[in-house]
């Protein structure tokens, strides 16, 4: 999610870190930092905005050859100076740049607090130079060991301390973290385009490792202390390349990065016995016990996936639930209550209608509830409580991780209304939470489908129209669908419920005509199966991605995906990833431009 890098060599570190930071700046961020140490004093500069105005603010200049800097994108804290990395400890000796989120900070820091330790910003990674200091026994290595093990969540550190200039020491866990090995001089990164330019031999640490680095180069330990061999890996990667991590677009990448961001997005929120845990929500507490509907609103697929959460409220929670277009919400003759609960999702937390949605809903008198993926955001600051996606930055435009962990949060808030009104029992909340547990494991299998998918996209280059039908949650799959593949490979596409088809569509099926259908909602197989079946026989080329072994479905269609079961309304997330190859992989055969498609914005912060 941030920038990490840090540096240990002969050079002055300070010029070589705001470097490599300026080459992660691609990814997004709201505040960057920078501390130097090495020359018998340290110097620490951080602050919100971008890393020009921290260079252009930077008046003392530094010659130590250790540093390290950090780029922040908001998880905890809005984005500010105090929130900004690098950390201190209270003494102001210890100093860490983080990535990921610590699960238990709420917990560490009133431990911490007891203790008498004084915090100076919001953010969860402030515990981890405090707890250093706790543990300091005369060195950082141990003191950083003995930290560590309290630590519950994802992080990758780089930490740093006067009381031993010359040094590093670094540690990874489920966020990633790679060592640079240079002439005389070494390096540590989140991402290897901060570093690519300076060095090609890197250690890539795995979690559970951590490295202190001093002028003699990296030693890789496990956290008990036990050296680890690791190999030297060269990186091949061009640069371009490397910004999107070895793939040839972002969405490829961002395709591939859902797994990571849907166990991000599920980090701490389920509780160990299965029931959900959303203390963000704790303020509308009462709200959401008593609310007698729900409006949900946002645009383009964020509206995809408030359709699919309907669903998931509806059913879970027994409440009725009406979606709308943000730009359709201000402009009806709405019957909202303040009672009512309005539920507003957004990627950026900055699209214009949506925004305006909120606000019309705020001056009603209701409450708005914000799925968003960006902290600080207008819809995130202006929202009554907030439930952040945490899919780290999504930078190609058509949506992928972002709609993912979109679906996710919103089966967490269908199920924290569950459990708050008793409309499921524990242990049917305990088994859908297992369930979502289990969606990156199953997204990696479905992920394997890729080759076919390409040969399919392929099959798709010369087309001008193609057709997704479903039924039930599959029609607002099949929604999703059509909405990617037009965004990027501009062919025609158009979804159907299923069952709509003969009461229009179905003319303009002829002969070889491309019909996506998607059959994963085993209660309706074989009201789908005839649909297919009818589509098939005005000579309608099948695309099916349905259920594993639903054999009649496969048996109609000209190619079919298989897709591992979870319950109904969990499919449309296993179902996404398909669809989007499949518009990547058309896009491509195309000559598209994927990552930045015509006449497309990732974020619409005007009204049209
Ligand atoms: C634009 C983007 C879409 C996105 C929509 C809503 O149209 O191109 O990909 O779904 O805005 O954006 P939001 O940031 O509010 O989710």
């Amino acid at each position: 999610m941030c920038g990490i890098v840090g540096y240990v060599g002969s050079r002055p570190a300070l010029p070589i870190i705001l470097d490599g930071l300026e080459r992660l700046e691609y990814r997004g961020y709201d505040s960057a930092g920078v501390a130097v140490l090495g020359d018998g004093r340290m110097m620490v500069h951080k602050q919100a905005g971008r890393l020009a105005d921290l260079k252009n603010s930077l008046c003392e200049g530094s010659t130590g050859c250790v540093g390290l800097g950090h780029t922040r994108w908001a998880t905890h804290g809005r984005p500010s100076d105090a929130n900004a990395h690098p950390h201190l400890d209270c003494s102001g000796q210890v100093l860490v740049v983080h990535n990921g989120i610590i699960e238990n900070h709420a917990e560490l820091r009133a431990w911490l607090e007891r203790h008498h330790h004084r915090f100076r910003s919001e953010t969860d990674t402030e515990v981890i130079p405090h707890l250093i200091e706790h543990y300091w026994e005369g060195d950082l290595e141990g003191a950083v060991r003995k930290a560590v093990r309290r630590l519950e969540g994802s992080f990758a550190l780089v930490v740093a301390s006067t009381r031993e200039p010359d040094k590093l020491v670094v540690v990874r866990q489920e966020s990633p973290l790679i060592l640079g090995l240079g002439e005389d001089e070494f390096f540590v990164a989140s991402d290897i385009p901060a570093i690519l330019h300076r060095t090609r031999r890197t250690i890539v640490l795995e979690n559970g490792e951590m490295a202190v680095i001093d002028d003699r180069g990296p030693r890789v330990t496990d956290w008990e202390g036990a050296p680890v061999d690791k190999p030297i890996i060269e990186v091949s990667w061009d640069p371009v390349t490397a910004e999107r991590g070895g793939y040839p677009h972002f969405m490829l990448k961002e395709i591939h990065e859902q797994p990571d961001a849907v166990r991000e997005t599920l980090r701490g929120r389920i509780a160990p016995a299965g029931g959900v845990n959303l203390a963000e929500l704790q303020p509308l507490e009462e709200l959401l016990r008593s609310c007698r509907r729900v409006y949900m609103t946002a645009c383009g697929t964020a509206c995809h996936a408030a359709m699919v959460g309907k669903m998931m409220l509806e059913s879970w929670v027994r409440i009725p639930v009406e979606v709308d277009l943000a730009s359709e919400f201000r402009y009806r003759d709405l019957l909202l209550e303040p009672e009512d609960l309005v539920v507003v999702v957004s990627q950026s937390g900055e699209t214009a209608d949506t925004l305006a949605a909120l606000r019309e809903a705020q001056h009603r008198g209701s409450q708005v509830v914000a799925v968003t993926n960006v902290l600080g955001s207008s819809v995130a600051r202006e929202a009554d409580a907030v439930i952040y996606t945490r899919a780290g930055p999504e930078i190609a435009v058509a949506s992928t991780k972002a709609y993912m962990t979109q679906l996710v949060v919103l089966a967490l808030l269908a199920l924290h209304m569950a459990q708050l009104r008793g409309t499921m029992t524990p242990d049917r909340i305990a088994r859908r939470c297992a369930e979502l547990e289990s969606v990156p494991d199953r997204l990696k299998l479905v992920l394997q489908h890729e080759p076919m998918l390409e040969r399919l996209g392929g099959r798709l280059r010369d087309e001008e129209h193609v057709f997704f039908i479903g039924r039930g949650a599959d029609y607002r799959a099949a929604l999703e669908g059509q909405l990617k593949l037009k965004e990027i490979s501009y062919i025609h596409a158009e979804a159907y419920a299923a069952g709509e088809l003969k009461h229009g569509t179905l003319a303009l099926i002829t002969e070889g005509v491309p019909v996506v259908a998607l059959a994963t909602q085993r209660q309706l197989l074989p009201k789908i199966a005839s649909n297919i079946a009818v589509a098939r026989a005005r000579g309608g080329w099948i695309l099916a991605v349905g259920l594993r072994g639903a054999t009649e479905i496969q048996q109609l269609a000209d190619e079919y995906v298989p897709l591992p079961e979870l319950s109904p309304l969990l499919m449309p997330m296993l179902a996404a990833v398909p669809l989007q190859l499949l518009a990547y992989y058309a896009a491509r055969a195309r000559g598209c431009d994927i990552d930045k498609p015509r006449n497309l914005a990732k974020s619409v912060t005007v009204e049209g």
